[in-house]
């Protein structure tokens, strides 16, 4: 008892007493705190955890240092097992066991885990709320087909078939069912327009993100899988799209989903 007595008024005892301290708080209490403003508490995950003992790591480091008397203290036990002739063994043993554990650290680290993907790939994650089209910014939300107040849907169509034939056919098929030349090259394949769970479950608003920023514009839960769907808005216009838009669903006999009436 006497002993540890000494430990904890040592600056270097405190220091490895609060640090058994933190870890055991971060790691074994807050899951287990009430729900903070309505929020349940979770195990904290590994790299957080890194981070708090860090953060805990500097905190101690300043308390140890406040002033000179306290440092040399807590240097001092540090010092000497570093130089002094009686604690060759120690300072033998410490040289073998750190690269040991730190080597261990790392392998832990790098080893490839097998183990299930962390995120599903969402086939149709949430839109942004407003793109950027060559140079200009799009408001996505809300945001109509201006073709189908403009012209004929005759002639859109054409046009639209005309596009679709010209940049889509090799990944889509001809026959709107993802079986492309291309697409067997492909994972996550071509989706096909026919499926009623494609674009029978889009707004035009949501197929045009779609068609302009492709693979590249979609947002982490799209991967882990990279998506081979070129981003067009290199390539088409604006009326290019919403054509090739009029032309999917004219030719896959599916209607587009509308934004909700509102009330405002
Ligand atoms: C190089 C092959 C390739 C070409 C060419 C291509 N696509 Fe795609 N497209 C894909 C792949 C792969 C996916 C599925 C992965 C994804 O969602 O990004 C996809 C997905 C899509 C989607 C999303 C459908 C949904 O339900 O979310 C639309 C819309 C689409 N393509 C339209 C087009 C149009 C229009 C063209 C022609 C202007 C075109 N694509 C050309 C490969 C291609």
């Amino acid at each position: 008892m006497g002993r540890l007595r000494i430990a904890v008024r040592h600056s270097l005892g405190q220091a490895v007493l609060l640090m058994v301290l933190a870890y055991v708080l971060v790691v074994y209490g807050i899951p287990y705190l009430p729900p903070l403003f309505g929020i349940e508490s979770a195990p904290v995950p590994k790299s957080l955890v890194f981070q708090y003992m860090g953060l805990v790591a500097v905190g101690v480091l300043i308390y140890v240092s406040r002033d000179e008397e306290h440092w040399a203290e807590f240097k001092e036990p540090l010092h000497r097992t570093l130089i002094d002739p009686n604690r060759k063994t120690l300072r033998g043993t410490m040289l073998v066991l750190v690269p040991i554990l730190v080597g261990w650290l790392t392998y832990t680290q790098a080893r490839p885990s097998i183990g299930a993907v962390a995120q599903l790939r969402a086939i149709h994650p949430a839109p942004p709320a407003r793109i950027t089209f060559q140079g200009r910014n799009i408001d996505i939300t809300g945001l109509e087909n201006p073709l189908r107040h403009r012209g004929t849907i005759e002639e859109h169509y054409a046009a639209g078939r005309r596009i679709y034939y010209q940049n889509c056919l090799p990944c889509h098929g001809d026959l709107l069912d993802g079986q492309g030349h291309f697409a067997h090259g492909f994972n996550p394949v071509p989706l096909a327009f026919d499926d009623p769970g494609t674009i029978a479950q889009l707004t035009e608003s949501f197929v045009f993100w779609r068609i302009a920023t492709g693979g590249p514009g979609l947002p982490r839960e799209g991967t882990p899988w990279n998506s081979a769907m070129p981003a067009w808005d290199e390539f088409l216009t604006e009326d290019e799209i919403w054509a090739v838009i009029i032309f999917l669903y004219e030719q896959s006999g599916w209607q587009p989903r509308r934004w909700e009436e509102s009330d405002e």
